[in-house]
């Protein structure tokens, strides 16, 4: 039996987690299942990772602390997995008092061993704020290009990178005052003197073979020495004997991985000793990180942050006297309908949304796992696909076995499956033969998290079985009240075709947990399903209840409305909400400072427009469609939120301002062609924004 210790990487506590960090948490979560499934000991942890300036900022913003904000986060987070059935044995947060320990503890050991050094170094400093800024929090113009309000790394125009310093007109995202240079002492751990110890890990078998080859690049350029310390204020934990020092959330991140394990342990033996659960039970944390440990160690993460699970990460365990992992798993990035998400296409779709329109998450999970391999490809949701697959395979292949057979076992058999051997009929040789002869295969698959190729054998099998159905039509026999008895051609079939329909279940249970719960239930063997129940034949069903329906296409076509009415809430009513009322968990990009440039402000065309015609939407509970001349002989079609302030005859023919140039966008009731500005808060409104007498339509807002 092995002893398995997984993680996903934690995903930052200032947002909400979306489709794309469920790919990695899918991937794992099937991963561990199927290990359990074998009868190992797995264990798998996460947690938020809740430190560092975006998360403080942010709280900031909102009037909170960070302790409430990262709360929050918690608890949406936990919820949203949950949903998913990814299942940890602990959910933590990086903010814990085991991980404080920990990371300083692992920070002594490093300068003990003579891997930290103080650098004083120049670092741009917000005079406003008083505070350091990242590079991300810096914003001006691009040295090559010149794009302006471009971040302080690189510039998303013409995808030069440089230094901050480089920038033209820099200034903070924060305050927008122009950043002053100021020297700090900065501590650092000494990668450049772990080359050697790295290349020798790295070419251990520890990485798969494209992200061997990326290690390789890193390797030529030569490593530079990692600055993990940071100045106050910031969320984090102070580092020893540096007052106004914080370790770097990067430092304290990984570590949290030992954190939510070291609790796990705790909780657990702690349950031992109050006689919970048996004494086999109880673990050890040293079994699992001592330097020697035999136990295994994976780490899955996206390809974005390969530099500090293969780099930082193994060189800090190794000279804080630790074990490595044995192998780091990365997957490359989401994409859906073949680009990037996006905001504007309504494809950035969160895990709660996707919840609230198609509700199953084992739809996803089952598509992802369709469309994972071990590589770092990036992989792509492409709704229309994503429909058809699982109406087509999980529902019209996989259940519709099940659906045209336990009826009649349950009708004229009273449940009771027939004891044949499966390679006794003729008929049914073939399918049972497939079925049995995968079952090593489908395992190294999976092993492998090779889950498409899982998959792939799996609907082989189940276009058989659904082959034999469909050769001994057991409804046409069913007609025959012969065939009703005991023992009969029709009680053969469609107990073979239940025989099968358990074993696809059971290679299925990675991905599809919940159903094949249902499937123990309708097996009258109500308990989570383990790889060696392929070995035992079922003999009676309960009532069969159906399983799965197919998606509406509907629900898809709603959720990226949604997803585009979220975030860019064409309702064209500005919003001037009081920080209490702003969500605490509202979707946000990234908590930068509420100041824009004049240059931004200039991009917006503001004209004063001329209602020329105004009407109620059919279905529409908000909007209100309007007509808008701005005087350059085209008129404008918007859909504006303001139905429940205006009747729209009382709007024909007045003044409004309007943002001209805001890119169409295609809503449900059709194409929206600008916005109009109108003033609202918890008190009232929208109230739509007027020009002083004297205004023309057409006229610009300067
Ligand atoms: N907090 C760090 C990880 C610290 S681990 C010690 C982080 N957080 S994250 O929220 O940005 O991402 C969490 C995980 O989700 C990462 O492995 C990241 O690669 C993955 N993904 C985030 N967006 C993704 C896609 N669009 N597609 C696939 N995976 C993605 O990084
Ligand atoms: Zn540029």
């Amino acid at each position: 039996m092995r002893k398995i210790l997984v993680t996903s990487a934690l995903p930052y506590a200032n947002g909400s987690i979306h489709l794309g960090h469920l790919v990695e948490y899918i991937q794992t979560d099937i991963w561990v299942r199927f290990q359990k499934m074998q009868g190992h000991t797995v264990h798998y942890v996460c947690a938020d990772d809740t430190h560092g300036t975006p998360i403080m900022l942010r709280a900031q913003k909102e009037g909170i602390t960070p302790e409430a904000l990262i709360d929050a986060v918690h608890k949406e987070h936990s919820a949203d997995f949950k949903e998913f059935l990814v299942e940890f044995d602990n959910y933590y947060s990086t903010n814990a008092p085991e991980n404080k320990e920990l990371s300083q503890t692992i920070y002594k050991k490093l300068k003990a061993n003579g891997k930290i050094a103080t650098k004083t170094i120049e670092q741009f400093y917000d005079p406003v704020k008083n505070m350091f800024l990242p590079d991300r929090f810096i914003k001006g113009e691009c040295p090559k290009c010149h794009a302006k309000d471009q971040y302080g790394d690189n510039c998303e125009v013409c995808g030069a990178t440089y230094n901050p310093t480089e920038l033209i007109n820099a200034y903070s995202a924060v305050s927008g005052a122009a950043p002053i240079r100021k020297e700090t002492e900065h501590y650092f751990f000494k990668l450049s003197e772990c080359e050697d110890f790295l290349k020798t890990w790295t070419r251990s078998g520890t990485l798969q073979g494209e992200a061997a080859n990326k290690m390789g690049e890193w390797f030529e350029n030569g490593l530079n020495d990692w600055d993990i310390s940071r100045d106050a204020p910031y969320f984090g934990f102070e580092i020893p004997d540096a007052p106004g020092k914080y370790f770097y959330v990067w430092l304290d991140a990984p570590i949290g991985y030992m954190a939510s394990f070291k609790r796990l342990v705790e909780d657990t033996n702690r349950k031992v000793d109050a006689g919970e659960l048996p004494e086999s039970r109880r673990m050890s944390f040293d079994e699992y990180w001592k330097q020697d440990s035999t136990t295994e160690l994976y780490h899955f993460i996206g390809k974005d942050i390969l530099y500090f699970h293969a780099l930082f990460w193994p060189a800090t365990l190794e000279y804080s006297g630790y074990r490595k992992p044995t192998q780091i798993f990365a997957h490359g990035f989401l994409t859906v309908n073949g680009e990037k998400m996006s905001k504007s296409r309504g494809t950035f779709i969160t895990a709660r949304s996707y919840l609230d329109h198609i509700k199953n998450p084992e739809y996803l999970r089952y598509y992802y796992a369709a469309k994972l391999n071990s590589t770092m490809e990036d992989i792509d949701l492409n709704l229309e696909d994503f429909v058809a697959r699982v109406n087509s395979d999980l529902v019209g292949k996989y259940i519709n076995i099940a659906s045209r057979t336990a009826g009649f076992i349950s009708k004229y058999f009273d449940g009771k499956i027939l004891d044949t051997d499966l390679n006794r009929i003729n008929e049914t040789a073939k399918a049972t033969m497939v079925t049995l002869g995968s079952i090593e295969e489908i395992a190294e698959y999976y092993e492998a998290r090779d889950y498409g190729r899982a998959l792939r054998e799996i609907m082989r099998v189940t276009d058989y079985v659904n082959e034999y159905v469909n050769e001994m039509a057991p409804w046409v026999l069913a007609k025959d009240s012969n065939q009703h008895q005991i023992g009969s051609k029709l009680h053969a079939v469609c107990s073979d075709a239940l025989k099968a329909f358990r074993v696809l279940t059971i290679y299925l249970t990675p991905v599809l947990p919940e159903v094949s719960q249902k499937v123990a239930v309708l097996f009258c063997e109500p308990r989570n399903y383990l790889w060696n129940d392929l070995q035992f034949a079922p003999e009676k069903i309960s009532a069969y209840n159906h399983l799965i329906t197919r998606i509406d296409p509907k629900a898809i076509e709603a959720m990226t409305e949604a997803n585009k009415e979220n975030l860019a809430p064409t309702p064209a009513v500005i919003k001037t909400a009081s920080p209490a009322a702003a969500p605490v968990l509202a979707a946000s990009d990234a908590a930068e400072g509420s100041y824009i440039s004049i240059d931004d402000f200039t991009k917006v065309d503001l004209r004063i427009a001329k209602i020329v015609n105004a009407e109620h939407v059919e279905g529409a509970e908000k909007l209100l469609k309007l007509t808008l001349d701005i005087g350059d002989a085209t008129t404008r079609q918007v859909f504006a939120g303001i139905k429940s302030a205006y009747d729209p005859e009382t709007l024909k023919g007045r003044l409004t301002v309007m943002v001209a140039n805001l890119a169409p966008r295609k809503m449900k009731f059709g194409m929206s062609e600008g916005m109009v500005l109108a003033a609202s808060d918890d008190n009232g409104g929208p109230f739509i924004l007027s020009p002083d007498v004297g205004a023309q339509l057409g006229m610009r807002v300067k």
